[in-house]
């Protein structure tokens, strides 16, 4: 699809998203010469600032947080025009002051007609009225047949009505067609390698079912703390901030039937089917399927590290988890039995984003019968998609050790985009705010795929909520707390993060 000519409206415009990589991404794009010929951005928040000011720190943010050194000439051509509109986002003269500058960038353009794009790059508090205003300004359509598109951050609601009720709000102003709900998963290469793995392969089609596959485990850890974001984080949890969205897109994306094709609506149908096919636990079984914990204190990158409840504006109280992780069933003919796990934590060993695939035993051990002092175990194929950080797809096998006799070992064959591509990946945010211009929601959340998300989580969510703690401890810069120990089946083990 063609990238029409088009102006893009970032509220939140000098926030932290926007500023490491919003603006970073739109210099990439421009950069690589992907931006339509005619691209307008204006920005808008509640700081007074002139255009020319919107320019100076769009400039620094970019040469702060660009992946490449930024050309200069490529940044001025960029940020040339660019405007900014200052007020509260409930006032009207928000509103007005975009309509104009539009208005304006419309009449420079003679006959070509620009399509609009709404970027709401703020607080979530801020969603509903940003979309009344617009609708109520009739910013939300172009007479002709410009197209109008609303992107919108997470998080998508807290709660599962909550999500209702911001679905509500912004399809009574927009159709399901306009709107681009990001998860920035989704726009990173090996989560989209996921579906080429999957469906440009024969080989693994046949064994990607209950018949074959013992177990899954899904990992999103980090490193990194919660940072300066105490006021956002203590609210959300790792279970809404990572679990809801993110996760479950990687859930989804492995679990769901081959789409006829990648069309927006093919791909979430399938998708939407996979979450459907997830029972949310009752409240008397989020125990056994969920745990979480907060992290203590320990060391991170060889330094000491405060323990959650000691970091900046957290409550000495609060019961909001670090670290979640689950086990949950995918019920339909392809996957019923097949436990997923899941878990997520800031402040663990490392930063890894990886799906871990157990295929069952052989049927049947042909080796080593003869000498009873070497008894034989093969270790069952385990097939990991690695997402980050060395991106890659690795497989164990059984393969004989060499020597007189005849004994198996696990050895690994290995794809690394890293050798395998010479290219740089582009960065989440650049595809994204691409597909959202050209109109394409493949890689984007639809409303009812947001709701069937929540609608597994809620439970927990609220459980959790009643359930007051102390939570159990983990030490920063560890494998997590040993409680996930409990949600393992069988002779499953968490893998060593
Ligand atoms: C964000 C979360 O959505 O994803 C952060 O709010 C988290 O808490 C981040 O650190 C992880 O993203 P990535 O791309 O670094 O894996």
């Amino acid at each position: 699809l063609p990238v029409h000519p088009t102006s893009l409206v970032i509220f939140g415009g000098l926030g932290d998203l926007a500023k490491r990589k919003l603006l970073p991404a739109l210099y990439n794009l421009a950069h690589e010469g992907a931006l339509p010929e005619r691209f307008h951005l204006v920005g808008t928040s509640r700081s007074e600032m002139t255009d020319e000011e919107f320019r100076k720190e769009a400039a620094e943010a970019i040469r702060e947080h660009s992946r490449r050194e930024p050309d200069e000439t490529v940044l001025e051509a960029l940020l040339a025009d660019v405007r900014w509109v200052a007020g509260t986002f409930d006032s009207a003269s928000v509103y007005e002051g975009i309509a104009k500058v539009l208005g304006e960038f419309d009449e420079g353009a003679g006959a070509l007609t620009l399509n609009r794009a709404f970027y709401l790059s703020t607080a979530p508090d801020f969603f509903p009225v940003i979309v009344e205003q617009l609708g109520a300004h009739g910013l939300h359509e172009l007479p002709d047949e410009g197209e109008v598109r609303i992107i919108i951050e997470k998080p998508f609601g807290t709660t599962l009505a909550s999500a209702i009720d911001l679905n509500q709000k912004v399809l009574s102003v927009f159709s399901e067609q306009q709107v681009f709900r990001i998860d920035h998963y989704l726009g990173k290469e090996t989560v989209q390698n996921m579906l080429a793995f999957r469906f440009a392969n024969r080989m693994f089609e046949p064994v990607w079912n209950r018949d074959h596959i013992q177990s899954v485990q899904i990992t999103a850890s980090e490193d990194i703390g919660i940072g300066s974001r105490a006021g956002y984080y203590d609210q959300a949890g790792a279970l809404r901030d990572l679990v809801q969205n993110h996760m479950m897109q990687l859930l989804c994306l492995l679990c769901m039937e081959p789409p006829i094709d990648l069309g927006a609506d093919e791909v979430r149908n399938e998708k939407v089917k996979v979450l459907k096919a997830i029972r949310p636990p009752a409240p008397d079984e989020v125990d056994q399927m969920a745990v979480r914990a907060q992290y203590a204190k320990g060391s991170a990158g060889g330094e000491d590290v405060p323990g959650y409840l000691d970091e900046a504006d957290v409550p000495a109280d609060s019961n909001t988890e670090t670290y979640a992780a689950l086990r949950l069933h995918v019920q339909n003919w392809r996957w019923a039995g097949v436990p997923f796990y899941l878990r997520t934590g800031k402040r663990l060993a490392r930063k890894v984003t990886e799906i871990a695939v157990t295929l069952k035993p052989v049927p049947h051990v042909a080796f080593g019968g003869s000498d009873p002092a070497h008894p034989t175990t093969l270790m069952p194929n385990q097939l990991v998609l690695t997402m980050q950080p060395n991106e890659g797809v690795s497989l164990s096998l059984g393969a004989k050790i060499p020597g007189t006799r005849m004994r198996i070992r696990p050895v690994q064959m290995d794809f690394q985009y890293g050798t395998a591509f010479v290219s740089q990946s582009p960065e989440a945010y650049e595809r994204l705010i691409m597909d959202a211009m050209r109109g394409d929601a493949t890689l984007f959340t639809r409303n009812d795929e947001a709701e069937a998300q929540w609608r597994i989580m809620d439970p927990i969510v609220s459980t959790w909520e009643e359930t007051p703690g102390p939570l159990p401890q983990y030490e920063a810069g560890s494998q997590g707390p040993a409680e996930a120990a409990s949600l393992l089946r069988d002779v499953d083990t968490w893998r060593r993060i």
